[in-house]
């Protein structure tokens, strides 16, 4: 069985031609099965939709799962439960995609198992990008016209990096001082997506739900392909990062919840995930995860093959 698989598209006006390169690529491929691990758009819905019209070509089923991405508004109507419940399904089915967030997908002996996942902050780096960097957390909101409002978080004070614990994380933002003026590092989901609940929460979530559908996948396929946006093993997100921003943003890259929904599955094989913009494929726990990223210029599809 052949698998093509993308994520991180990013698509936007600026980013058309690449994306309509990659999608002629995946198209052409000659692949049994095409897997979109998330954040086919750069901004929102809209474009989601219009990038799975130009893949409509792809022969064979279509799997997706969105990323967060897909999922970001602009306007004050924030209502992220009913886009990613409704909203993302509807234009998926419209377009001819199975939305694995919805329930699986069997092809052959093979069943397709996924869901976007969420982050919860335990990938966050715990050393200093700069030695002897010292930041206080700051919170951001939501304001005036869909922009962005800072403000204190309570009890918050400056410290050391290496003091930051998981929890500093949920206000998503951070600010430090070095020379010049302050730096100011902020997660943007948090003005563009509200579930009403913590990242946390939503991390178990989503890996509860991944739990349900690979008990039900369990028995209807000889082999189980997992898909996920975000990262599921603690080993994916490990890199050091000596840009502040970057390193601040690897709290945000997913959650050790997903791996292990996805360790418990009998039959896992391989997972393809997303998010990072590091296309890379290795075998991490006796899974073969395989990050589809096309974020980074001279990445295209990803090919892999399952033994028959
Ligand atoms: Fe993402």
């Amino acid at each position: 069985m052949r698998i093509v698989a993308i994520a991180d598209l990013h698509y936007d006006e600026q980013t058309r031609p690449r994306v309509e390169a990659i999608a002629g690529a995946v198209c052409g491929a000659e692949a049994d099965v095409l897997v979109l691990a998330g954040d086919c758009a750069a901004d929102g819905p809209e474009r989601f939709s219009e990038v799975l019209g130009l893949l409509a070509d792809f022969p064979g089923p279509r799997l997706m799962v969105p990323g967060n991405h897909d999922l970001w508004q602009h306007d004050s109507r924030l209502d992220t439960r009913r886009l990613y419940d409704e909203v993302i399904p509807a234009m998926a089915a419209a377009h001819g995609f199975h939305c694995l967030d919805r329930e699986p997908f069997v092809l052959g002996d093979t069943a397709f198992v996924g869901c976007m996942g969420w982050y919860d902050y335990s990938f966050h780096q715990r050393e200093a990008p700069l030695p002897g960097m010292t930041v206080t957390p700051v919170g951001v909101e939501r304001g005036e016209g869909g922009r962005m409002a800072f403000h204190a978080v309570p009890g918050a004070r400056e410290g050391a990096w290496e003091e930051l614990r998981p929890e500093d994380y949920s206000a998503h933002g951070l600010i430090w001082q070095t020379d010049g003026p302050p730096h100011v590092a902020v997660w943007n989901d948090t003005v563009h997506v509200d579930w009403g609940r913590s990242d946390p929460a939503m991390a178990e979530h989503f890996a509860g739900r991944l739990r349900e559908h690979l008990a039900a996948a369990s028995g209807e396929a000889r082999r189980i392909v997992g898909v996920t946006h975000f990262v599921p093993f603690a080993e994916l997100a490990d890199y050091h990062h000596d840009d502040p921003t970057r390193a601040f943003a690897r709290a945000y890259l997913g959650s050790p919840l997903l791996g292990e929904a996805l360790l418990e599955g009998a039959g896992v094989e391989l997972v393809i995930y997303g998010h990072r913009h590091r296309q890379e494929v290795r075998e991490v726990r006796g899974l073969v995860a395989a990050d589809a990223g096309v974020a980074d210029q001279d990445a295209g599809p990803l090919l892999l093959t399952l033994p028959d």
